[in-house]
């Protein structure tokens, strides 16, 4: 694969589909995916959203894309640096081109405006036996849609501003802000986790959070290279792998 194309270059645009990352993973198991290729799509039948959750989105109101990234000769150990960066561009998109109030990331990969979710993204990697091959970075912006029927805790650039948005402005800022941030991410520098932490919702507050049946409560610290989220409890600092525990918002 060509590793020279600016990421977003090339944009396949498609009505329906039934998620852009299923699109995209054909791509690259037909052989026919680059480096930087975009999937679009007004709508997805099968979103899909973390933990294999669905990802419902209205027809035409919000960005559903895929990004295809060559990931060979990075270290899948180093997985997570892809995520921060995933995160750190949708994060500056927004800030960039609109007036949204705190904007941050809900560890590992929400963003949030205030405390409400404006976007989400789903990575998803290609392996060809140890080798980390491909990634396709899945996002989806809430964008123009107003209503989030089973979603109390969702909202859109729309609501946040009171604006009708233009999709294809956010989209070019979307990629500037990716290919600003991939360069970082290519020189796998950690000052990405200084930028993700930075940015991190409900840092350094009193957080409940619960394990299996447990629930417990602690000082949210930060987020490790590896993407560990470390909370304080009881004055020990203590390090959780994402599905080990959920965060529990009021
Ligand atoms: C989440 O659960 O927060 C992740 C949501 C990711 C949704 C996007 S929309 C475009 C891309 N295609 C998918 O099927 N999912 C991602």
């Amino acid at each position: 694969m060509l590793k020279k194309m600016p990421i977003g270059d090339t944009i396949i645009e498609l009505s329906e589909i039934d998620s852009t990352n299923n699109y995209a993973m054909r791509l690259i198991n037909e052989g026919m995916a680059e480096h930087g290729v975009v999937v679009r799509a007004d709508f997805q039948t099968e979103g899909k959203g973390q933990l294999g959750n669905t990802w419902h989105s209205e027809e035409r109101k919000n960005l559903l894309l895929s990004v295809i990234l060559d990931t060979t000769g990075f270290s899948l150990e180093r997985q997570f640096y892809l995520n921060a960066m995933a995160c750190l561009s949708v994060a500056d998109a927004l800030m960039t081109n609109y007036t949204l109030r705190d904007i941050s990331i809900k560890w590992p990969n929400d963003i949030y405006a205030g405390n409400r979710k404006l976007a989400g993204i789903l990575i998803e990697n290609n392996l060809r036996g140890n080798t980390w091959t491909n990634a396709i970075i899945g996002i989806g912006i809430n964008v123009n849609q107003v209503n989030f029927p089973d979603l109390n805790r969702a909202t859109s650039i729309r609501n946040e501003t009171s604006q009708d948005i233009k999709m294809g402005a956010l989209m070019k800022q979307l990629f500037r802000s990716i290919n600003k941030f991939y360069e970082i991410f290519k020189q796998q520098n950690e000052s990405l986790f200084e930028f993700y932490n930075q940015m991190l919702y409900m840092r350094n507050q009193e957080i409940l959070f619960q394990k299996r049946y447990e629930i417990f409560k602690g000082i949210l610290k930060g987020v490790s290279t590896e993407g560990l989220i470390e909370i304080q409890v009881e004055n020990k600092l203590k390090r959780f792998m994402h599905k080990e525990i959920e965060l529990m918002l009021e």
